[in-house]
């Protein structure tokens, strides 16, 4: 009798995960973790959202100064940064493709997420592909600063953030104007910014933050020009494979780093603007025309038009 009332509480229990203690290091760990995980705990306990201001999540990420040789075989090669690289997938086959030409660096903030990432490119064999658990909010500067000190960084890449409809989430969105400044100190001119997301709003905020700071420029000046029809990195992260399978509109900018006044320049000003700023140059009615009716999307959509009408 005992033993089926154990059975009933504990089991359905350790099946929703609260019985999962010894995985809770692993999940919330910052750095990162090299637990073996079976298949199903895997798709068990992989967050779909974590908070990037969350205080364990603030602790900058620990390193040793030669990271950048270890990790790379070719340190040299310019780098892609993929900002938020989830499972990594996209990095892997970045860096297959341009084999001996580019290094890849996928950024991760869920630890468990990095170290799926990490066993796919074990199965690759990419020696030119690293992950590491990160907030980049916290460590972009470090880890650039690491990486021009003996290589370059050619692209940095945010494709598809979190969208954190909620305004009041808004701040946790990871194209926020300090993230912007720091690119701009810790690159060189040239060096390319590409960002692509399926959330207009999104898209609009993460390219005027870029195209207001003056360490950049846009490619294309036209508001109305989001390469839509082009990505010019010809090859699709897993949400916009998700995304272009729902016929959903996909808005992509590609900016590059030019020379400006770093000394001249009141970065604190701008950065308490910027983030002041709220970015709404679209009506509400043009913002539901680009939603797909059969999407989720379209729920998201109205949600986000339902709260801002309350606003
Ligand atoms: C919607 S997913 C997009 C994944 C991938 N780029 C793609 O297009 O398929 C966004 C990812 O960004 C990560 N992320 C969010 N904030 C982050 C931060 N501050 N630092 C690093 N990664 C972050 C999330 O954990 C999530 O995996």
């Amino acid at each position: 009798m005992w033993a089926v009332v154990f059975m009933w509480i504990l089991l359905p229990a350790r099946r929703a995960g609260a019985l999962a203690p010894s995985l809770a290091p692993s999940i919330h760990s910052h750095g990162a973790c090299s637990r073996q995980f079976t298949r199903s705990t895997l798709c068990y306990n992989l967050r779909q959202h974590v908070n990037p201001l969350a205080s364990y999540l603030q602790r900058p990420i620990d390193l040793p100064d030669t990271w950048v040789e270890d990790r790379f075989e070719d340190p040299t090669l310019p780098f892609h940064i993929d900002l938020g690289c989830a499972k990594g997938r996209f990095c892997i086959a970045l860096g297959e493709r341009e084999a001996g030409k580019v290094n890849v660096l996928g950024l991760e903030l869920r630890a468990l997420a990095v170290d799926i990432a990490k066993r796919h490119l074990e199965r690759s064999g990419a020696k030119n592909v690293a992950f590491l658990a990160s907030n980049v909010n916290v460590d972009l500067e470090r880890i650039l600063r690491d990486i021009e000190k003996v290589g370059s960084v050619g692209r940095v890449a945010v494709q598809f953030p979190d969208p954190m409809f909620k305004k009041r989430h808004r701040k946790r969105r990871i194209v926020q104007p300090p993230l912007v400044d720091v690119i701009a100190r810790c690159t060189q001119p040239g060096t390319e910014i590409f960002i692509q997301t399926d959330v207009f709003d999104v898209a609009e905020e993460m390219r005027h933050f870029f195209r207001s700071h003056p360490g950049f420029e846009d490619t294309h000046e036209d508001n109305s020009d989001w390469m839509s029809h082009f990505n010019p990195l010809d090859l699709h992260t897993e949400r916009e494979l998700g995304a272009m399978s729902r016929s959903m509109p996909v808005y992509r900018s590609l900016l590059h780093r030019v020379e400006y006044d770093k000394l001249g320049f009141p970065m604190e000003d701008w950065i308490r603007t910027a983030s002041n700023e709220s970015v709404r140059t679209v009506s509400h009615s043009e913002r539901t025309q680009v939603v797909s009716p059969n999407s989720k999307y379209r729920y998201l959509a109205e949600k986000f038009r339902a709260q801002s009408d309350g606003e």
